[in-house]
């Protein structure tokens, strides 16, 4: 049997930036992301991921996981605990240094980062709201999560949840060292979560205080730094552009001294154009000897490198890159939100143009009738082969036309229909996602037709 025609994906047309609430909406109405403990009234800044959610969130971090540990000989991972040693945060800075400086508005009482202040405005105290006077003197808040370790009171131990998901990288770093065959230059990844007791949690998943980073650590000699913060600052761009439909949202952003962390002596930013304008989306960060460095003075173990070849001894320098896992989940809904007009005057349709190797679900398989039981038991058993390959979902309930409806919401790429062609010649429709394009394809090459279009590659 031969394919009847092949049609490439369409591309998606600049289309305006979208509210924030719509995909909020869409999130909670179909099963991406609810408010956490809503029941109690919720908690600001923390979320809980739904069915389709967690599968979006999993294809994600696993893309991340593939081409960053995966397709590299000279980068393994690891998953460190959410809880260390306390002394890990004063080597870090982050207990003198991970703050927040908040002023107040006299008349409206609103609250503002500094930093996130107009110049104007921070220097002649205006609220950039109502006008009124703000406080001169900030106030300081460190961002880092107390918790306690222990049962005994008096003998419990004050310590943190890790305010930035990285620092296990530079613990283990000595024993991945020893335990694996690496020899700089190479990396050490890790995706996990991070908590941050943020002043000013909104924007969805934008700022959160429970949320989830993926970092990579790459270990150089100091001499190669330039070379490989190169290297991982295009290699990170483009990982990035090969995701959105807007390409033309994604730009780079170097820090001004005024703004670098406190371990950072450069860095970059991936920022991503959204109603909330542009907003950091991943680090790129020269963190030079800083992490290692402070870790062999407060821990009194040597974490120098000694090359094998040259028997030079020297402390590493480290290029970050680190980005969020819910930054990214939230900008990847606003890139693929449409309600695109129906040329006939009906609803609008309502589609996610999600790439499809992070769609949630890969196919749908629609039989034509739900009363014709060779029809269902054809669709049944074509999902259930598909099943073992990727998320496929069965669906027979409502018209063909609100069935597309309901898969486009959602993402999903392509929708398979059964009728009573597929009864003659095994044949089937396969229907695309953004074009609304159709093709007869034979059951036969089904699953390596969908495979070869939604698996990374
Ligand atoms: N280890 C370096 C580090 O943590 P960062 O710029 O503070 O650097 C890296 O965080 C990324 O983590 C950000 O680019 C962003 O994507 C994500 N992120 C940071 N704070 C966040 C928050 N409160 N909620 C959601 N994502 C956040």
């Amino acid at each position: 049997m031969t394919q009847v025609e092949h049609t490439e994906q369409a591309s998606v047309k600049d289309t305006p930036l979208v509210p924030i609430e719509k995909v909020v909406s869409l999130s909670k109405r179909r099963g991406f992301v609810y408010p956490n403990s809503e029941i109690y009234g919720g908690v600001a800044g923390i979320y809980d991921f739904g069915p389709l959610g967690v599968e979006m969130r999993n294809n994600i971090r696993r893309y991340w996981w593939w081409s960053m540990v995966q397709n590299h000989d000279n980068v393994v991972g690891i998953e460190g605990a959410t809880i260390t040693h306390p002394r890990v945060w004063e080597a870090s800075g982050h207990v003198e240094n991970f703050v927040d400086r908040l002023v107040d508005c006299k008349k409206c009482k609103r609250r503002f980062r500094t930093d996130h202040l107009e110049p104007e405005n921070l220097e002649q105290h205006k609220c950039p709201v109502c006008g009124g006077e703000l406080t001169t003197e900030p106030r300081v808040f460190n961002l880092l999560m107390e918790t306690y370790l222990g049962v005994v009171e008096g003998d419990r131990m004050k310590t943190y949840l890790r305010g930035e998901a990285c620092q296990n990288i530079y613990l283990d770093y000595d024993n991945v060292l020893k335990s694996s065959r690496v020899q700089i230059p190479f990396g050490i990844a890790q995706i996990g979560k991070a908590y941050r007791n943020e002043v000013t949690p909104g924007n969805f998943l934008f700022r959160q205080r429970e949320f989830e980073q993926w970092d990579l650590q790459f270990f150089v000699h100091p001499g190669e730094m330039d070379k490989w913060y190169e290297y991982w600052k295009e290699f990170r761009f483009n990982w990035y552009t090969n995701l959105i439909n807007h390409k033309d949202r994604l730009r780079f952003r170097e820090h001004g001294s005024d703004e670098l962390a406190h371990y950072a002596r450069k860095a970059y930013d991936v920022e991503y154009r959204t109603v909330l304008g542009w907003q950091e989306w991943e680090g790129i960060h020269w963190r030079q000897d800083w992490d290692l460095s402070r870790h062999s003075e407060y821990s009194g173990q040597d974490l120098r490198y000694t090359d094998p070849l040259t028997k030079e001894r020297y402390m590493p320098w480290i290029v970050e890159t680190s980005g969020g896992v819910d930054r990214t989940f939230l900008n990847l809904l606003l890139d693929a939100y449409e309600e695109e007009p129906d040329p006939n005057g009906k609803e609008p349709r309502t589609v996610l143009h999600l790439h499809p190797w992070v769609a949630p679900v890969k196919v749908a398989i629609l039989p034509l009738q739900k009363n014709k039981e060779e029809l269902v038991s054809t669709a049944r058993s074509i999902h259930k082969n598909l099943q073992r390959y990727m998320v496929s979902q069965y669906d027979d309930v409502a018209n063909i036309g609100r069935r597309y409806r309901r898969q486009d919401e959602i993402g999903t790429p392509f929708c398979v229909t059964i009728d009573f062609q597929t009864l003659d010649d095994q044949t089937v429709t396969v229907r695309e996602r953004d074009g609304m394009t159709q093709i007869r394809l034979p059951i036969s090459e089904l699953t390596m037709y969908l495979l070869d279009r939604v698996t990374w590659k």
